[in-house]
């Protein structure tokens, strides 16, 4: 059969994308642990009253560490009835904090300002990551995936001190 000399060029550019495309999964998978959420990871989210999202809040857990357990919804990020509204979180300086945020209605974003911090929430699963606050300052969290008509007020503020 015949190709055109440009037909065989565009197949084989096609080629090395999806080559590509495919080699970058693997190394995901086999380098950076990339994974889908385990089914653990997995909630109801019209039952959040029946999980660790029914008392949303930041808890102690050891010296400089720190659990921060975190409904997002439109436009809010709770985060407890301490922490108000918008949501403000203390912590000293040095500690190490691991967030649980789950989102109870659409998709929304977690990006913490100045940090390596950057999680999508997706209703019915839970985002698990950590954080460092070695510097004082003032860092606000940001929904950063469009999520409606209040999408530019969705904020929270973290003050390390
Ligand atoms: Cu929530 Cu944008």
């Amino acid at each position: 059969m015949e190709i055109n000399k440009l037909e065989r060029y565009w197949l084989i550019a096609v080629g090395i994308t999806l080559g590509a495309f495919v080699a970058a999964t693997i190394v995901a998978v086999t380098v950076f642990g990339i994974r889908l959420p385990a089914p653990v990871e997995r909630i109801d989210p019209q039952r959040l009253d029946q999980t660790i999202f029914a008392k949303p809040g930041v808890r102690k857990i050891a010296d400089n560490r720190y659990e921060a357990v975190i409904v997002a919804k439109s436009w809010a990020f709770d985060a407890g009835p301490e922490a108000g509204n918008p949501a403000v979180l203390r912590f000293p300086r040095g500690s190490q904090v691991t967030f649980y945020v789950t989102s109870k209605d659409v998709m929304h974003g977690f990006q913490i300002e100045k940090h390596t911090l950057n999680l999508e929430l997706v209703p019915g699963q839970v985002a698990r990551a950590s954080a460092n606050f070695n510097r004082p300052g003032t860092y606000h969290i940001i929904c950063n995936h469009y999520c409606g008509a209040g999408h530019q007020v969705m904020y929270g503020v973290i003050i390390v001190e």
